[in-house]
């Protein structure tokens, strides 16, 4: 178990489309398990594995929409290995989205309501279901780092200049 290094803009490994699991193996697990404590430490909602720099298919996601009792959130970690979507919605929705590769940046981005979504399991099972809501906005960004995109790619350029330009001025003032 390991806190990973996050790949971050404008690391040209983002733009790489990641290759098929060829195989669930230990070491892939193993790679999830760091994924997952990367992704908590950071903290995040998902993350892709080129995000750690490996060009592979991929994701984990935990949306901690919930909360126990002492208002911790309930941790539900969902993997997705070679995913698919299918059938996106023609209805869009708006999201504030952010990721952990532009760190403490948001912007608006609009994305199928819902979508079908095929994957394997960290034990190589078969899924198939319909995703809406977060869920559904979560695992199309994540998806997106797959095919080399991130999310504010999908915004204007005088947007996405902007974000970049801030992101900039935050890592000076952290220098
Ligand atoms: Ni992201």
């Amino acid at each position: 178990m390991a806190i990973l290094p996050i790949v971050e803009v404008p690391d040209p490994r983002l733009r790489l489309i990641s290759e098929p699991v060829a195989e669930v193996t230990d070491e892939l697990r193993d790679l999830i398990a760091d994924m997952f404590d990367t992704m908590y430490d950071a903290p995040g909602i998902g993350l892709a594995a080129i995000q750690v720099g490996v060009p592979k298919r991929l994701i984990v996601m935990d949306l901690q929409e919930n909360q126990d009792e002492d208002g911790k959130p309930i941790r539900e970690p969902r993997v997705f290995i070679n995913p698919e979507i299918l059938d996106p919605a023609e209805e869009q929705s708006v999201y504030t989205e952010g990721c952990l590769s532009i760190p403490e940046q948001f912007a608006d981005v609009e994305r199928p309501a819902r979508c079908r979504v095929r994957w394997l399991d960290e034990n190589g099972a078969a899924h198939d279901e319909l995703f809406e809501g977060l869920l559904a906005t979560c695992i199309q960004h994540e998806m997106d780092h797959l095919q080399g995109i991130v999310f504010i790619d999908h915004l204007s350029r005088l947007k996405r200049d902007m974000i970049l330009k801030k992101l900039n001025k935050a890592r000076r003032a952290a220098a």
